[in-house]
């Protein structure tokens, strides 16, 4: 598989380039949206269109969940039937239609901060309160839950949701079993629901293991899972996601809301890339990681040996960096990336409070444009 290449993604309507596209900013290295530089595996490109010349309406075809039950069986130990998938068009709005089915108008959703940012919209425009809880920071230098904590804010706040991002974005931690049998523990106690966004639950480093909330036993009444293959091989574009729901219930009411906002209908390209990339990926999946791996390690070596302070990522191709040390502002540090290193890096502080001085850089990129762009920063931070 070839992931060193390097493709030019100027002016090509890309979401992440999009900054290249003003003269002044041609040559920055765009390191924010989480997309890779590397291309769309050509097993998923060859399978977009139809097998006939009709690119009609489309329904999830039995190709389509067997593809996503047996990679979830396979990689996550999860036994799944049809019924319990629901297809969609994101892992957000599947975060939305869930959160409104689950919640009602003002009541506080939890989120553990620093998170991925669409979170607080989704539930700010949702007409919910939304309720940070801080990360705490261990001597690993990983984030933890503080339990204890998160027990005090259950018990004496009514919580009818809490949704977790698993792997952890913008970090890449991994909550372990015993972190979300603690949730679970504390979700029945409570009486509290909990979503898990799992996204990006197949690009992990191993000796580091994910765990999916629905393999901690008795979650089908009180969890749910909102997933994709998107991440995994690179076609967010495509626009494919689905929901795994237990309880039946739920899921019909679930799928109530779907159908009342039209959602329900969701694109060809998505159904046929979903189903090719989960039944003819694991090769292409097992040397992404590898290449994955070796970028990791090598952006953390450099900025180990700088004064910008890396989090190791456990999974994820995102690396969360701490800029503390530099003394500058975020704004200051944002310019400084973009106008002396010539890199666009995400702003920490759009994560939460407790992501300011904090950036996070995109490594899913070919090695001789991490290196120089790596480089860049230091340089302009030294
Ligand atoms: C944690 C997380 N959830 C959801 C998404 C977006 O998913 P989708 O494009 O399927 O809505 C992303 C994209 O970066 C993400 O990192």
């Amino acid at each position: 598989m070839d992931f060193d290449t390097i493709i030019n993604r100027v002016n090509t309507g890309s979401n992440k380039w999009a900054i290249t596209d003003q003269p002044e900013h041609r040559d920055v290295i765009a390191m924010t949206t989480a997309d890779m530089d590397f291309a769309t595996p050509k097993f998923v490109r060859d399978n977009l269109l139809p097998t006939t010349p009709i690119l009609g309406y489309s329904e999830a075809s039995q190709a389509y969940f067997d593809s996503i039950i047996s990679w979830q069986k396979k990689y996550h130990h999860l036994t799944l039937t049809p019924e319990q998938i629901i297809p969609l068009t994101g892992v957000l709005p599947g975060l939305s239609f869930a959160l409104r089915t689950i919640t009602k108008s003002n009541d506080n959703v939890l989120i553990f901060d620093p998170v991925y940012a669409p979170f607080s919209s989704a539930i700010r425009n949702a007409g919910r309160h939304i309720l940070n809880f801080d990360l705490t920071i261990d001597s690993q230098d990983q984030y933890y839950i503080d339990f204890d904590q998160l027990e005090h804010v259950l018990a004496t706040q009514r919580v009818p949701l809490m949704i977790l991002c698993n792997p952890q974005n913008p970090s890449g931690h991994l909550w372990t079993k015993s972190d979300l049998t603690k949730l679970v523990d504390l979700a029945k106690r409570y009486n509290t629901f909990i979503i898990s966004d799992e996204i990006h639950e197949d690009l992990v480093f191993q000796p580091a293991a994910f765990t999916s909330l629905l393999e901690i036993p008795e979650t089908d009444g009180i969890g749910l899972v909102i997933s994709a293959a998107t991440k995994t091989f690179n076609m967010p574009g495509g626009k494919n996601a689905y929901m795994f729901v237990k309880d039946e219930y739920l899921a019909n009411q679930i799928n109530t809301l779907i159908e009342a906002e039209f959602a329900n209908g969701i694109s060809t390209i998505g159904f046929n890339a979903t189903t090719a990339a989960l039944s003819k990926g694991e090769q292409w999946h097992a040397e992404l990681i590898d290449y994955l791996r070796d970028n990791r390690d090598t952006a953390y070596k450099m900025f180990t040996a700088s004064n910008i302070e890396p989090m190791l990522p456990q999974s994820t191709y995102l690396m969360w960096l701490d800029f503390t040390k530099t003394g500058l502002s975020d704004v200051v540090i944002d310019e400084k990336l973009i106008n002396d290193a010539k890199v666009q890096l995400n702003l920490g502080s759009q994560y939460g409070e407790n992501g300011s001085h904090w950036f996070r850089l995109n490594f899913a990129t070919p090695k001789q444009q991490l290196v120089p762009a790596i480089e860049r920063i230091i340089t302009a931070f030294a």
